[in-house]
Protein backbone atom coordinates (compact mmCIF):
# COMPACT_ATOMS: atom_id res chain seq x y z
CA UNK A 1 0.00 0.00 0.00
CA UNK A 2 1.10 3.39 -0.51
CA UNK A 3 1.80 5.88 1.92
CA UNK A 4 -0.12 8.77 2.69
CA UNK A 5 1.16 12.20 2.00
CA UNK A 6 2.38 15.05 4.76
CA UNK A 7 2.69 18.12 3.57
CA UNK A 8 4.13 21.39 5.40
CA UNK A 9 5.66 24.39 5.41
CA UNK A 10 6.94 27.45 6.98
CA UNK A 11 8.02 30.88 6.55
CA UNK A 12 11.15 32.31 6.56
CA UNK A 13 10.04 35.14 8.45
CA UNK A 14 12.56 35.37 11.49
CA UNK A 15 13.91 32.79 13.86
CA UNK A 16 13.41 29.46 14.26
CA UNK A 17 11.69 29.12 18.14
CA UNK A 18 11.43 26.57 20.36
CA UNK A 19 7.08 26.91 19.98
CA UNK A 20 8.02 26.18 16.17
CA UNK A 21 9.92 23.18 17.09
CA UNK A 22 7.55 21.38 19.29
CA UNK A 23 4.32 22.95 17.72
CA UNK A 24 5.21 21.83 14.47
CA UNK A 25 8.76 20.68 13.23
CA UNK A 26 9.20 18.11 15.55
CA UNK A 27 6.34 16.12 14.08
CA UNK A 28 7.38 16.18 10.54
CA UNK A 29 11.14 14.61 11.58
CA UNK A 30 8.55 11.73 14.11
CA UNK A 31 6.28 11.04 10.56
CA UNK A 32 9.11 10.99 8.23
CA UNK A 33 9.13 7.46 7.74
CA UNK A 34 5.39 6.86 8.54
CA UNK A 35 4.67 9.37 5.39
CA UNK A 36 5.79 10.58 1.91
CA UNK A 37 6.54 13.86 2.90
CA UNK A 38 6.92 16.91 1.87
CA UNK A 39 8.31 19.93 3.76
CA UNK A 40 9.25 23.39 1.98
CA UNK A 41 9.73 27.21 3.13
CA UNK A 42 6.80 29.37 2.22
CA UNK A 43 9.13 32.30 1.33
CA UNK A 44 5.75 33.63 -0.80
CA UNK A 45 3.41 33.79 2.35
CA UNK A 46 6.82 35.71 4.10
CA UNK A 47 6.66 38.60 1.52
CA UNK A 48 3.66 39.73 3.11
CA UNK A 49 6.62 40.67 6.23
CA UNK A 50 10.11 39.94 4.44
CA UNK A 51 10.79 42.97 2.14
CA UNK A 52 14.60 43.17 2.15
CA UNK A 53 15.93 40.80 -0.19
CA UNK A 54 19.24 39.66 1.33
CA UNK A 55 16.76 39.22 4.53
CA UNK A 56 14.50 37.04 2.66
CA UNK A 57 17.20 34.83 0.74
CA UNK A 58 19.35 34.35 4.16
CA UNK A 59 16.11 33.06 5.98
CA UNK A 60 15.30 31.13 3.14
CA UNK A 61 19.05 29.22 3.45
CA UNK A 62 18.19 29.70 7.47
CA UNK A 63 14.92 27.66 7.90
CA UNK A 64 16.39 25.08 5.26
CA UNK A 65 19.59 24.32 7.51
CA UNK A 66 16.92 24.22 10.80
CA UNK A 67 15.05 21.70 8.63
CA UNK A 68 18.23 19.46 8.11
CA UNK A 69 19.43 20.25 12.06
CA UNK A 70 16.62 19.20 13.39
CA UNK A 71 16.84 15.70 11.93
CA UNK A 72 14.81 15.95 8.61
CA UNK A 73 16.39 13.46 6.08
CA UNK A 74 16.62 14.39 2.73
CA UNK A 75 16.51 11.31 1.75
CA UNK A 76 13.11 10.23 3.13
CA UNK A 77 12.00 14.37 2.90
CA UNK A 78 11.23 16.08 0.39
CA UNK A 79 12.67 20.19 0.98
CA UNK A 80 11.50 22.94 -1.37
CA UNK A 81 10.91 26.71 -2.12
CA UNK A 82 7.23 27.40 -2.38
CA UNK A 83 8.26 30.14 -4.99
CA UNK A 84 10.06 26.69 -7.00
CA UNK A 85 6.25 26.06 -8.06
CA UNK A 86 4.72 28.48 -9.76
CA UNK A 87 1.46 26.89 -10.29
CA UNK A 88 0.64 27.14 -6.65
CA UNK A 89 0.28 31.15 -7.31
CA UNK A 90 -1.61 29.99 -10.50
CA UNK A 91 -3.60 27.69 -8.05
CA UNK A 92 -4.10 30.43 -5.75
CA UNK A 93 -5.54 32.72 -8.69
CA UNK A 94 -8.31 29.67 -9.24
CA UNK A 95 -9.16 29.67 -5.62
CA UNK A 96 -9.63 33.60 -5.68
CA UNK A 97 -12.06 33.50 -8.41
CA UNK A 98 -14.35 31.18 -6.06
CA UNK A 99 -13.74 32.84 -2.83
CA UNK A 100 -15.93 35.45 -1.38
CA UNK A 101 -14.53 38.41 0.63
CA UNK A 102 -16.48 37.83 3.64
CA UNK A 103 -15.44 34.61 3.94
CA UNK A 104 -11.69 35.67 4.03
CA UNK A 105 -12.55 38.47 6.30
CA UNK A 106 -12.92 35.66 9.10
CA UNK A 107 -9.83 34.37 9.02
CA UNK A 108 -8.22 35.25 12.54
CA UNK A 109 -4.96 36.41 10.81
CA UNK A 110 -6.69 39.10 8.78
CA UNK A 111 -8.83 40.16 11.31
CA UNK A 112 -5.97 39.99 14.05
CA UNK A 113 -4.09 42.31 11.01
CA UNK A 114 -6.81 45.04 10.48
CA UNK A 115 -7.01 45.27 13.89
CA UNK A 116 -3.05 46.64 14.41
CA UNK A 117 -1.88 47.90 11.11
CA UNK A 118 -3.57 50.48 9.19
CA UNK A 119 -2.52 48.81 5.66
CA UNK A 120 -3.69 45.13 5.20
CA UNK A 121 -1.87 44.20 1.92
CA UNK A 122 -3.94 42.39 -0.46
CA UNK A 123 -1.04 39.45 0.32
CA UNK A 124 -2.08 38.96 3.79
CA UNK A 125 -5.75 38.51 2.83
CA UNK A 126 -5.04 36.50 0.50
CA UNK A 127 -3.05 34.35 2.74
CA UNK A 128 -5.74 31.64 3.54
CA UNK A 129 -5.81 30.83 -0.32
CA UNK A 130 -2.30 30.77 -1.06
CA UNK A 131 -1.68 27.83 1.51
CA UNK A 132 -4.75 26.35 0.31
CA UNK A 133 -3.26 26.14 -3.11
CA UNK A 134 0.31 24.55 -1.59
CA UNK A 135 -1.71 22.01 0.36
CA UNK A 136 -4.16 20.78 -2.04
CA UNK A 137 -1.42 21.41 -4.57
CA UNK A 138 0.45 18.41 -3.77
CA UNK A 139 -2.92 15.72 -2.59
CA UNK A 140 -1.45 16.47 1.16
CA UNK A 141 -3.59 14.09 3.33
CA UNK A 142 -2.36 15.61 6.48
CA UNK A 143 -0.83 18.63 7.07
CA UNK A 144 1.10 18.57 10.63
CA UNK A 145 0.75 22.45 12.45
CA UNK A 146 0.79 23.78 15.50
CA UNK A 147 -3.34 25.19 17.07
CA UNK A 148 -2.50 28.95 15.44
CA UNK A 149 -2.83 27.21 11.64
CA UNK A 150 -5.77 25.19 12.11
CA UNK A 151 -7.68 27.76 11.04
CA UNK A 152 -5.91 28.01 7.83
CA UNK A 153 -6.34 24.14 6.95
CA UNK A 154 -10.41 24.68 7.36
CA UNK A 155 -9.82 27.30 4.28
CA UNK A 156 -8.27 24.45 2.16
CA UNK A 157 -10.82 22.28 3.18
CA UNK A 158 -13.45 24.78 2.14
CA UNK A 159 -11.90 25.56 -0.80
CA UNK A 160 -11.26 21.71 -2.24
CA UNK A 161 -15.06 20.99 -1.74
CA UNK A 162 -15.85 24.35 -3.36
CA UNK A 163 -13.76 23.56 -6.41
CA UNK A 164 -14.80 20.22 -6.38
CA UNK A 165 -18.85 21.44 -6.49
CA UNK A 166 -18.29 23.57 -9.22
CA UNK A 167 -15.69 21.44 -11.66
CA UNK A 168 -15.89 17.76 -10.21
CA UNK A 169 -14.11 15.89 -7.91
CA UNK A 170 -10.18 17.06 -7.98
CA UNK A 171 -8.67 17.53 -4.81
CA UNK A 172 -8.60 15.56 -1.51
CA UNK A 173 -9.75 16.98 1.81
CA UNK A 174 -6.76 17.63 3.82
CA UNK A 175 -6.69 16.70 7.67
CA UNK A 176 -4.46 18.89 10.31
CA UNK A 177 -2.54 17.41 12.43
CA UNK A 178 -1.95 19.06 15.63
CA UNK A 179 -0.56 17.78 18.79
CA UNK A 180 -3.15 19.03 21.63
CA UNK A 181 0.20 18.60 24.58
CA UNK A 182 2.32 21.16 22.30
CA UNK A 183 -0.70 22.86 20.85
CA UNK A 184 0.54 26.45 21.82
CA UNK A 185 3.96 26.44 23.59
CA UNK A 186 3.60 30.16 25.69
CA UNK A 187 6.08 32.41 25.42
CA UNK A 188 8.38 34.17 27.79
CA UNK A 189 5.84 36.31 28.75
CA UNK A 190 2.83 33.70 28.90
CA UNK A 191 1.34 34.44 25.56
CA UNK A 192 1.60 32.16 22.57
CA UNK A 193 5.56 32.09 21.99
CA UNK A 194 5.08 33.88 17.93
CA UNK A 195 8.06 36.09 16.27
CA UNK A 196 5.63 38.60 16.62
CA UNK A 197 6.02 38.94 20.00
CA UNK A 198 8.99 38.78 20.50
CA UNK A 199 8.91 36.40 23.42
CA UNK A 200 10.77 33.39 22.09
CA UNK A 201 13.72 31.09 22.98
CA UNK A 202 15.16 30.42 19.73
CA UNK A 203 15.69 27.06 18.87
CA UNK A 204 19.35 27.15 18.12
CA UNK A 205 20.08 29.77 20.08
CA UNK A 206 23.99 30.10 22.13
CA UNK A 207 24.28 29.75 25.63
CA UNK A 208 24.05 33.34 26.56
CA UNK A 209 20.83 33.86 24.01
CA UNK A 210 19.19 30.57 26.33
CA UNK A 211 19.98 32.24 29.49
CA UNK A 212 18.71 35.68 28.88
CA UNK A 213 15.53 34.20 27.45
CA UNK A 214 15.30 32.12 30.39
CA UNK A 215 16.16 34.52 33.13
CA UNK A 216 13.44 36.84 31.20
CA UNK A 217 10.50 34.52 31.61
CA UNK A 218 8.07 36.24 33.70
CA UNK A 219 7.06 34.79 37.14
CA UNK A 220 4.33 36.15 39.15
CA UNK A 221 5.26 35.30 42.99
CA UNK A 222 1.76 34.11 44.17
CA UNK A 223 2.96 30.68 44.38
CA UNK A 224 5.63 28.09 44.73
CA UNK A 225 5.66 26.76 40.72
CA UNK A 226 6.49 29.85 38.66
CA UNK A 227 3.80 28.49 36.35
CA UNK A 228 5.30 29.75 32.52
CA UNK A 229 8.93 28.64 33.75
CA UNK A 230 6.96 25.20 34.40
CA UNK A 231 5.01 25.19 30.98
CA UNK A 232 8.37 25.32 29.09
CA UNK A 233 10.04 23.35 31.41
CA UNK A 234 7.93 20.51 30.31
CA UNK A 235 8.80 20.35 26.82
CA UNK A 236 12.20 19.27 28.05
CA UNK A 237 12.36 16.77 31.17
CA UNK A 238 9.63 13.99 31.64
CA UNK A 239 6.88 14.37 34.00
CA UNK A 240 8.39 12.91 37.34
CA UNK A 241 11.49 14.03 37.07
CA UNK A 242 9.65 17.71 36.61
CA UNK A 243 7.98 16.76 39.45
CA UNK A 244 10.54 16.04 41.69
CA UNK A 245 12.18 18.91 40.36
CA UNK A 246 9.73 21.53 41.79
CA UNK A 247 9.37 19.86 44.91
CA UNK A 248 12.36 19.93 45.98
CA UNK A 249 12.42 23.81 44.85
CA UNK A 250 9.77 25.15 45.75
CA UNK A 251 9.80 28.30 45.64
CA UNK A 252 13.27 28.64 44.32
CA UNK A 253 12.45 30.60 41.13
CA UNK A 254 16.32 31.26 39.95
CA UNK A 255 17.13 27.74 40.96
CA UNK A 256 13.98 26.99 38.74
CA UNK A 257 15.33 28.61 35.87
CA UNK A 258 19.02 27.69 36.17
CA UNK A 259 18.02 24.32 35.54
CA UNK A 260 15.62 24.83 32.97
CA UNK A 261 19.09 26.81 30.77
CA UNK A 262 20.94 23.71 31.11
CA UNK A 263 17.96 21.62 30.20
CA UNK A 264 17.61 23.64 26.99
CA UNK A 265 20.98 23.93 26.29
CA UNK A 266 21.44 20.11 26.43
CA UNK A 267 18.55 19.22 24.16
CA UNK A 268 19.63 22.36 21.84
CA UNK A 269 23.75 22.02 21.75
CA UNK A 270 23.93 18.64 19.45
CA UNK A 271 21.59 20.12 16.70
CA UNK A 272 22.95 23.46 16.97
CA UNK A 273 26.24 21.33 16.19
CA UNK A 274 25.19 19.58 13.38
CA UNK A 275 23.91 23.53 12.12
CA UNK A 276 26.93 24.55 12.18
CA UNK A 277 28.50 21.90 10.18
CA UNK A 278 25.98 21.80 7.50
CA UNK A 279 26.36 25.54 7.17
CA UNK A 280 29.71 25.17 5.97
CA UNK A 281 28.45 23.59 2.35
CA UNK A 282 26.41 26.40 0.74
CA UNK A 283 26.74 24.99 -2.08
CA UNK A 284 25.36 21.62 -1.07
CA UNK A 285 22.18 23.30 0.61
CA UNK A 286 21.39 25.09 -2.83
CA UNK A 287 21.51 21.85 -4.50
CA UNK A 288 19.55 20.07 -2.45
CA UNK A 289 16.79 22.50 -2.58
CA UNK A 290 16.80 22.86 -6.30
CA UNK A 291 16.72 19.15 -6.18
CA UNK A 292 13.89 18.91 -3.55
CA UNK A 293 11.79 22.06 -5.94
CA UNK A 294 12.01 20.36 -9.21
CA UNK A 295 10.73 16.53 -7.76
CA UNK A 296 7.71 18.87 -6.06
CA UNK A 297 7.12 20.52 -9.20
CA UNK A 298 6.79 17.53 -11.17
CA UNK A 299 4.48 16.36 -9.09
CA UNK A 300 2.09 19.34 -9.34
CA UNK A 301 2.47 18.88 -13.59
CA UNK A 302 -0.46 16.42 -13.76
CA UNK A 303 -2.55 18.21 -11.33
CA UNK A 304 -2.62 21.11 -12.86
CA UNK A 305 -3.04 19.67 -16.59
CA UNK A 306 -6.48 18.10 -14.55
CA UNK A 307 -7.14 21.54 -13.14
CA UNK A 308 -6.64 23.54 -16.28
CA UNK A 309 -8.92 21.02 -18.12
CA UNK A 310 -11.75 21.44 -15.66
CA UNK A 311 -12.09 25.00 -15.63
CA UNK A 312 -11.84 25.25 -18.92
CA UNK A 313 -8.71 26.59 -20.27
CA UNK A 314 -6.57 23.94 -20.85
CA UNK A 315 -7.40 23.35 -24.88
CA UNK A 316 -4.40 21.22 -25.69
P1 LIG B 1 5.34 32.68 14.52
O1 LIG B 1 4.04 32.81 15.25
O2 LIG B 1 6.50 32.70 15.45
O3 LIG B 1 5.49 33.66 13.38
P2 LIG B 1 4.92 30.76 12.39
O4 LIG B 1 3.59 31.36 12.08
O5 LIG B 1 6.04 30.98 11.45
O6 LIG B 1 5.34 31.24 13.86
O7 LIG B 1 4.71 29.21 12.64
C1 LIG B 1 5.38 28.14 12.02
C2 LIG B 1 4.80 26.84 12.55
O8 LIG B 1 5.05 26.75 13.96
C3 LIG B 1 3.28 26.72 12.41
O9 LIG B 1 2.92 25.38 12.16
C4 LIG B 1 2.77 27.16 13.74
O10 LIG B 1 1.50 26.64 14.05
C5 LIG B 1 3.84 26.62 14.68
N1 LIG B 1 3.94 27.44 15.89
C6 LIG B 1 4.33 28.74 15.96
N2 LIG B 1 4.32 29.20 17.22
C7 LIG B 1 3.89 28.16 17.99
C8 LIG B 1 3.67 28.00 19.39
N3 LIG B 1 3.89 28.97 20.24
N4 LIG B 1 3.21 26.80 19.83
C9 LIG B 1 2.99 25.78 18.95
N5 LIG B 1 3.19 25.86 17.62
C10 LIG B 1 3.63 27.03 17.14
N1 LIG C 1 1.03 29.67 7.30
C1 LIG C 1 2.04 28.77 7.78
C2 LIG C 1 2.75 29.41 9.00
O1 LIG C 1 2.73 30.59 9.20
C3 LIG C 1 3.05 28.47 6.72
C4 LIG C 1 2.45 27.74 5.58
C5 LIG C 1 2.27 28.21 4.31
C6 LIG C 1 1.95 26.40 5.58
N2 LIG C 1 1.71 27.26 3.53
C7 LIG C 1 1.49 26.14 4.26
C8 LIG C 1 1.86 25.42 6.55
C9 LIG C 1 0.92 24.89 3.90
C10 LIG C 1 1.27 24.19 6.21
C11 LIG C 1 0.82 23.94 4.90
O2 LIG C 1 3.33 28.69 9.73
Amino acid sequence: MSKKILLSGIQPSGQMHIGNYFGAMKQFVDLQNEYESYVFIADLHSLTTVQDKKVLSGNIMNVLLDYLAVGLDPQKVTLFKQSDIPEVAELAWIFNCITTMPYLERATSYKDAHMKAKDVTVGLFDYPLLMAADILIQDADVVPVGQDQKQHIEYARDTAEKFNRIWGDTFKIPEPLILETVAIVPGTDGRKMSKSYGNTIPLFASYEEIKKAVMGIVTDSSGDVPTNVFEIHKLFKNEKELAALYEEKKGKYKDLKEALIEDIEAFVKPMREKREQLAADQSALLELLREGGKKAEIRVKEKMKDVREKIGVGLY
